[in-house]
């Protein structure tokens, strides 16, 4: 057994990010959408990315989780680099390592609520009657009970967030990533729903990565890190 001391470099706080991303361009055409982003992601932490519409958001988000490649720069995940890896490299790094948060659920219509936050557990080879066990049980933690075998059309559109919460954390990723996960909700049932991500996030010992536009609910995350036309604006991200 590894000895769990403060003096064990990996283990000490801070030491290794989870997530690194440095010198990161992403260009469309002649427009850089990510003009060189630096960023680190402590394990366990809860990050928002903020700025205004067309700033660069969601590509960082999609650059860092591997949906998109960089033009240039690298990624590292746990210290191993996965800027270079193939696309089915990366679709099973999505699978395993990461969890994501959309702006309205993109739960399957078809599914009830636990084969929904199942779904991810059988493409990851797990038994059905486990899988189905471990979604019911992250449902509940999310105030779902009772509600299991619903599909998203009869849930609310605070329900089936929750739901998609449940999914994106049932497989233990070490990131989750959510892209405005509050944007077609209501003020009220979006603070609700942030809290939801924020602490089964930490239950689980997920860093979170939330993008919004919305900087009450950013103000609501321990770190902000603001960005403009593609740069990490530091003037802002101080806050
Ligand atoms: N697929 C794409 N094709 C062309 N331009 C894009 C594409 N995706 C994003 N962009 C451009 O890149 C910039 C950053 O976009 P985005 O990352 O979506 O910003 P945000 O999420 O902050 O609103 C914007 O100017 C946007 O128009
Ligand atoms: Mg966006």
């Amino acid at each position: 057994m590894r000895p769990q001391t403060t003096e064990d470099p990996l283990r000490t706080a801070g030491a290794r990010p989870a997530l690194c991303g440095r010198g990161l361009t992403k260009r469309y055409g002649e427009q850089y959408a990510l003009a060189g982003v630096d960023i680190e992601i402590e394990a366990g932490e809860a990050l928002a990315i903020v700025g205004p519409s067309g700033s660069g958001k969601t590509t960082l988000l999609h650059v860092l989780a591997g949906i998109l490649r960089a033009d240039s720069g690298e990624i590292e995940l746990a210290g191993q680099r996965i800027d270079r890896l193939n696309e089915t490299r990366r679709a099973e790094l999505r699978r395993t390592e990461f969890g994501f948060v959309f702006q309205s659920g993109m739960l399957v219509a078809e599914l009830s609520a636990e084969e929904n936050v199942a779904l991810p557990l059988l493409l990851g080879g797990q038994a059905r009657r486990s899988a189905l066990a471990t979604a019911r049980e992250w449902l509940g933690k999310l105030g779902l009970a009772g509600k299991e075998s619903r599909r998203p059309g009869e849930l609310s559109g605070g329900e089936a967030q929750r739901a998609a919460i449940a999914r994106s954390l049932a497989h233990q990723p070490k990131v989750i990533f959510a892209d405005e996960p509050t944007g077609a909700l209501d003020t009220r049932t979006g603070r609700d729903t942030m809290d939801a991500l924020l602490g089964a996030a930490a239950e689980t010992g997920a860093a979170v990565v939330i993008v919004t536009h919305d900087r009450e609910l950013a103000d609501s995350v321990p770190r902000r890190v603001a960005i403009r036309d593609g740069r990490i604006d530091t003037g802002v991200s101080a806050a």
